[in-house]
């Protein structure tokens, strides 16, 4: 459902970020990319989720090669995708009902169908009674979990966490990875998770991909053991 070819990145300031990368990632799985910082994890990203073009190569995402996508196409092209980050980026001013509906609404769906999905989401991540409050009245767990449901809600079929428990104590983090497991076996969702985590990387075992210094330097596909930094 993936594959890069030969890809490369070199940012305008001459910056080489990502060398000759060649990758494929099917429908279903769950994969941890991890590296160092500055290794080029989160230009990865950016080249599936086409907010960054390769220099050489091709990234074919769905059968899309979203390198040569027009600027008009990658909103639409973005559907395909639920993306979450390290620092959650709630709508301070909504609710957990209204910022996971939010992302349906610009979309145009009907308002019954937003509500049906919400509540779905809500009680799949475990908020089922928390539609009312607003982020600042949750846990940093809570709001994490909050902005899993938004990226989830119109039914991605990639879902992208960049270092999503970055920012949560341990438990907490083990909660989150508990989540992102049931919605790859539950709502079949190929599943990208950057992490420096190396406790979760090492309990929960998964495809590991590591990147170093712009190269893909290992592709494990039953995980690896790595020790604490
Ligand atoms: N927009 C950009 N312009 C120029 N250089 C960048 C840009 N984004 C990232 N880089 C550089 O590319 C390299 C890889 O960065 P990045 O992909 O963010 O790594 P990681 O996510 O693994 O920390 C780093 O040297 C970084 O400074
Ligand atoms: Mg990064």
């Amino acid at each position: 459902m993936l594959e890069l070819k030969q890809v490369s990145k070199t940012y305008k300031n001459g910056v080489n970020a990502l060398y000759d990368i060649n990758l494929k990632i099917e429908q279903g799985e769950f994969v941890y990319i991890i590296g160092p910082t500055g290794s080029g994890k989160s230009t990865l990203i950016k080249l599936l989720d086409g907010e960054e073009i390769p220099t050489k190569g091709v990234v074919d995402v769905l059968g899309i090669n979203v390198g040569k996508l027009r600027h008009s196409k990658v909103p639409k092209y973005r559907r395909n995708i639920g993306v979450v980050f390290q620092d959650f980026r709630l709508l301070e001013r909504k609710t957990v009902f209204e910022n996971i509906a939010f992302a349906m609404e610009v979309l145009n769906e009907p308002a019954k169908v937003i509500r049906k999905r919400v509540r779905q989401v809500m009680n799949l991540v475990g908020l089922d009674d928390k539609g009312a409050a607003f982020p600042a009245e949750l846990s940093g767990g809570q709001q994490q979990r909050v902005a899993i449901a938004r990226a989830i809600a119109n039914k991605p079929k990639i879902l992208i966490a960049d270092e999503p428990t970055g920012n949560l104590d341990p438990g907490k983090s083990d909660e989150i990875m508990v989540l992102l497991e049931k919605i790859n076996r539950e709502e079949g969702t190929t599943i990208l998770m950057v992490t420096h985590d190396t406790v979760l990387v090492n309990k929960h075992r998964k495809r590991t991909l590591v990147l170093e210094a712009g190269h893909l330097v290992a592709d494990m596909t039953e995980g690896g053991y790595f020790s604490h930094e």
